[in-house]
């Protein structure tokens, strides 16, 4: 399978929310491969720490009052967005803005520029809650999505976001690929500290290391698939450099799916803690499964996950320590 490492060295990246998890790991592999970076971020669920190692140049402004920018530009990456459902609950317009307004004003730079490439971020959560039939997920499934409900900012946001693309693909010839993005952790992935809700990992490890309990929604039974960000990157990477993908939507993740109970108990293990499992209701529209299925991403892109969550999370908790 081709490589995508001699496609960055001397090109121009503009990263939309790139102080933010994923966004500053693609800004530092890129960087790494000898890219130039530009960040495009309004800091408003990121922070400036994550990317202020890096050369970078940082802009902090709003994607969706974005519409032109200075310079050449060979790729793009639409990171910004709000991520984490108790977030995006919180501020529901800024989230489906910045995958609608915000994306479109990226796709109208990325026409301007005559880009190479143009990365949306979107997400399994455009799938909802998916029969055990589709499960693993494949990316033909069309989804089965709340439209009118507490997570339909972010799941319907991204749903429309996808729809843009195909747009500008279909009548500009805009050369998009989009990556549907199952959950993803590492070292700064962020859990608002004290808040029961927020990203599954970070949350349960704090829960765990001050011996509190860990809440887990629902009886436990659900699942989740979580792929660490090294992963993550590589995956992301390959289908925006390698040649041929212009306007190929693929699933990116790890496909061992794991229940949050499991989770919560590798987590407990893992710090050594005292804490119980303390059960709470499950959230309106939470998904009951989540797995990607992969065979796509290995066809096309030769990707394969290849970190397991004990060993991530043992860089996760290092880094969290
Ligand atoms: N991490 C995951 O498991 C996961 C899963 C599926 C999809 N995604 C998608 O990947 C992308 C990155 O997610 P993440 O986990 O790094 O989240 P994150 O919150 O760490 O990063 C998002 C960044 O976008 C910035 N941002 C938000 N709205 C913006 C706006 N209007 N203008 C400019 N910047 C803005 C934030 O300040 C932040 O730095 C998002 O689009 C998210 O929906 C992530």
């Amino acid at each position: 399978m081709e490589s995508y490492d001699g496609k960055i060295k001397g090109k121009s990246f503009l990263i939309t929310g790139g102080s933010g998890f994923l966004g500053s790991w693609l800004s530092e592999r890129i960087e790494a491969l000898g890219g130039t970076v530009t960040i495009l971020d309004n800091l408003s669920s990121g922070s400036r720490d994550n990317s202020k190692h890096l050369k970078a140049k940082f802009i902090q402004a709003d994607v969706c009052e974005t519409k032109t920018l200075p310079g050449k530009l060979d790729y793009i990456i639409h990171a910004a967005s709000i991520a984490s459902p108790d977030y995006y609950q919180k501020k529901p317009i800024e989230t489906i803005w910045a995958n609608t307004k915000g994306l479109h004003n990226m796709l109208e730079i990325a026409k301007q520029k005559k880009v190479k490439g143009f990365l949306f971020t979107s997400t399994s959560e455009v799938y909802g809650n998916p029969p055990d039939k589709f499960v693993p997920t494949p990316e033909t499934y069309y989804g089965n999505v709340n439209s009118y409900g507490p997570r339909s900012c972010y799941d319907e946001g991204k749903r429309c976001g996808e729809a843009y693309c195909y747009t500008f693909f279909q009548a500009f010839g805009t050369p998009v690929r989009l990556a549907r993005i199952f959950n993803t952790y590492g070292p700064r992935l962020r859990a608002k500290e004290g808040s029961s809700y927020g990203r599954v990992i970070p949350r349960f490890v704090n829960q765990a290391r001050a011996n509190e309990d860990i809440t887990v929604f629902g009886n436990g039974k659900q699942t989740r698939s979580f792929c660490y960000v090294d992963d993550q990157v590589d995956g992301l990477l390959r289908l925006l450099l390698l040649d041929g993908l212009d306007g190929q939507v693929v699933n990116i993740g790890n496909d061992d799916e794991k229940t949050i109970i499991e989770l919560a108990k590798t987590i407990k293990n893992a710090v050594s803690s005292s804490s119980e499992v303390a059960f709470g209701p499950l959230p309106k529209d939470d998904p009951i499964r989540r797995c990607p299925d992969l065979r796509k991403a290995k066809k096309l892109l030769g990707f394969k996950p290849r970190i397991k969550l004990k060993e991530g999370l043992k860089e996760t908790i290092g880094w969290m320590t």
